[in-house]
C-alpha cells in the first residue's frame, strides 16, 4: 500500500480493500457478504437509478490513544436509515445487522484507520439502494445494502476555522413536506447548483432558509446549525431538515455544560443577534462560521474576523471530540468498541 499522509488527507474517497454487501429478496434480508470489488453490477431499470429509491448514511470511526477503535454512535444513524426508507418507500435494514455490517468493514479495512491525534478518520458510508427493475413509478421488489469506508480529513478546507456561507432565497434543498428530513440522494442532487454558485463565490455552504415561507434558518449544505447567544444553544427546529446524530450530541453536551437549549423556529433576523454560528455534521464535524452574508437582502452578519472560533464552539468541539477519541470517558454509551 501507498503510504499516506494522514494530516494532509481532505474529505475525499480513496480505495480501501473490502466492502460489505447485503441483499433483499423475496421479503426478507439474505447474510452479509464480503466484496473486494468497488463496483456493483445492476439492472438497467433499477429503481435507484430511474426513481431516486437511494438513501445513505455517514460515520465515522476513530482510532484512540490506547490503540482502540472507537466508532460513533452507529446505532443512530442505523435507526435514521430505517426512517429514510421508509421515507421512501424501500426495505428497512434492521439495527443489529447495520451494526454487524459496520464492525466488520471497520475489522476489514483495520490498515485504513488514520492514527490517533492526525486530524483524520475513518468515514463510513452505507447506503441501501432500490435494485428491482421497474418502469412504472413503483418501489422496487428487491434491495442492496452496502457499507464501505475511506479514510478522511476535514469536509471543508478550512477545518476547525471559522468559514463563510452565504443566504440565496433562489433555491430550496428539500420540499416544506417533502424529504428533507430524510437522508436520500434526491436532496443532495437538489443541492448541487446553488452550492456550485455558493463556492463560485467564495462561501464553504448555502444556509438555507425554511422552504415554505423563506423566513425561519434551516440548515446549512451538508450540515444541521447552530448559534450561541450568552449561556443558550440555539438550534433550528425543521420540518425539511435532517435530524443530525452530531447537533443531537452537542445539545446533550450544551445541557450538561449548564447551557440553556433552544431548538425552535429561528427568524433570519435573529441571525444579528448571535455571538457565534457554526455548522455541525459527521463531516463538518464543527465547522464556525465566520459570516453570513445575505445575497438576496444585501445584508452580512459577522462572527468571527480574527480567524478563530469562539470560546463556546472551542469548549464543545473539544467534549466531543475527547469522547470520540476515548480521551475522556463516554458516559453517555456513545462510542462502540470494535474489537
Ligand atoms: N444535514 C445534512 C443535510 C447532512 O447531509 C448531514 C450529514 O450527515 C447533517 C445535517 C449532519 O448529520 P450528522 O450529524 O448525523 O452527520
Ligand atoms: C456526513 O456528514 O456524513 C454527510 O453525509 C455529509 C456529506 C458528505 C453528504
Amino acid at each position: 500500500m501507498e503510504k499516506i499522509n494522514w494530516p494532509e488527507l481532505s474529505f475525499g474517497y480513496l480505495k480501501t480493500d473490502y466492502n460489505v454487501r447485503c441483499y433483499y429478496r423475496e421479503g426478507e434480508w439474505g447474510e452479509l457478504e464480503i466484496s473486494s470489488s468497488e463496483t456493483i453490477n445492476i439492472h438497467m431499470a433499477a429503481t435507484c437509478l430511474h426513481y431516486g429509491q437511494e438513501a445513505f448514511e455517514g460515520l465515522k470511526a476513530f482510532r484512540g490513544k490506547d490503540g482502540k477503535v472507537r466508532v460513533f454512535r452507529m446505532d443512530e444513524n442505523a435507526k435514521r436509515l430505517q426512517s429514510s426508507c421508509r421515507g421512501i418507500v424501500m426495505a428497512e435494514f434492521p439495527v443489529a445487522k447495520f451494526e454487524e455490517a459496520v464492525r466488520q468493514v471497520i475489522k476489514l479495512n483495520e490498515r485504513f484507520i488514520p492514527p490517533y491525534g492526525s486530524g483524520a478518520s475513518l468515514y463510513i458510508r452505507p447506503l441501501l439502494i432500490g435494485l428491482g427493475a421497474q418502469v412504472g413509478v413503483k418501489p422496487a421488489g428487491e434491495y442492496m445494502f452496502l457499507v464501505f469506508v475511506t479514510p478522511v480529513g476535514p469536509y471543508f478546507k478550512t477545518g476547525f476555522k471559522p468559514a463563510p456561507v452565504c443566504i440565496m432565497r433562489g433555491y430550496d434543498r428539500a420540499a416544506p413536506l417533502g424529504t428533507g428530513t430524510y437522508k436520500v440522494g434526491g436532496n443532495y442532487a437538489a443541492s448541487l447548483v446553488a452550492g456550485g454558485k455558493a463556492q463560485e463565490k467564495g462561501y464553504v455552504a448555502v444556509l438555507y432558509l425554511d422552504p415554505k415561507e423563506k423566513k425561519y434558518l434551516d440548515e446549512c449544505g451538508p450540515a444541521n446549525f447552530f448559534a450561541i447567544r450568552g449561556n443558550h444553544y440555539i438550534t433550528p427546529a425543521s420540518q425539511s431538515i435532517l435530524p443530525s446524530i452530531t447537533n443531537k450530541s452537542l445539545i446533550q453536551l450544551a445541557g450538561d455544560m449548564g447551557m440553556t437549549v433552544e431548538r425552535r423556529p429561528i427568524p433570519v433576523d435573529e441571525l444579528s443577534t448571535f455571538e457565534e454560528a457554526a455548522e455541525c455534521g459527521t463531516a463538518a464535524v464543527i465547522t464556525p462560521i465566520s459570516r453570513i452574508d445575505d445575497l438576496d437582502e444585501n445584508r452580512s452578519y459577522i462572527y468571527s474576523t480574527d480567524g478563530k472560533p469562539g470560546a463556546t464552539c472551542e469548549k464543545l468541539y473539544t467534549r466531543l471530540q475527547a469522547i470520540q477519541n476515548g480521551d475522556e470517558p463516554d458516559p453517555y454509551g456513545w462510542v462502540a468498541v470494535i474489537e
